[in-house]
């Protein structure tokens, strides 16, 4: 694998995932799994962040302890889907913001249209953290990191739950600066878009709708 990709196969992951991919799965269920991965998967996404010393007091003493050096992090959930990411994230990281991108590639130039853009004002100083559950051909999570570093942004990841290769190789390709955080590459794409195995529509799964 890529050195740029991280495929965080934690036991606890796994498992979860494979509830998530479940036809029986319900919407609720469907939603928490995510949630809960999500949170689980960002413990590795922030594995990088610096820590700087501070002096506190301690009910028994004087020390100097660790923390974070107040990197500041942007959340970047692709609509709608990568909204199911959000909270999550923000568990762990309840400073962080929260921008959100809406696109569709239009039929007839395959350009990208966004048709939603709502971003932190100061993105080239954040940390900046993209979401998406599955990174399928990568057209939109490849475009909306192009939309990312057009407005400024200098550091991005993508967090994706389930990867399909040509959706990496995609963003890759476009992004050669990017990492790429999966909780699991599958099999392929097949002719409709889907991945195989996949979870189905993760959107439709969120959400109930059909
Ligand atoms: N988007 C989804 O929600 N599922 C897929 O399998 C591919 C793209």
């Amino acid at each position: 694998m890529d050195s740029r990709v991280t495929v965080i196969n934690h036991p606890l992951i796994q498992h979860k995932l494979t509830i998530m991919r479940d036809i029986n799965t319900g919407s609720k269920d469907f939603r928490e799994l995510l949630e809960e991965i999500s949170m689980l998967m960002c413990y590795e996404v922030t594995r990088s962040f610096q820590l700087e010393d501070v002096e506190i007091e301690t009910p028994v003493c004087k020390t100097v302890a660790k923390t974070l050096t107040g990197k500041k992090v942007g959340i970047v959930p692709i609509l709608r889907a990568g909204l199911g990411m959000v909270d999550g994230m923000l568990k762990l990281i309840p400073a962080a913001k929260v921008g959100h991108i809406g696109l569709y590639r239009d039929p007839e130039t395959l350009k990208p249209v966004e048709y939603y853009c709502k971003l932190p004002s100061d993105i080239n100083e954040r940390e900046m953290i993209v979401t998406d559950p599955m990174l399928a051909t990568g057209g939109s999570a490849a475009d909306a990191i192009q939309l990312l570093k057009n407005k400024g942004a200098k550091n991005i990841k993508l967090m994706c739950l389930i990867a399909a290769p040509e959706g990496i190789k995609a963003v890759l390709e476009a992004h050669p600066d990017i990492e790429i955080y999966v909780a699991h590459v599958d099999e392929y794409l097949n002719d409709h878009g889907y991945i195989v195995p996949g979870l189905g529509d993760a959107g439709d799964r969120i959400f109930g709708t059909k």
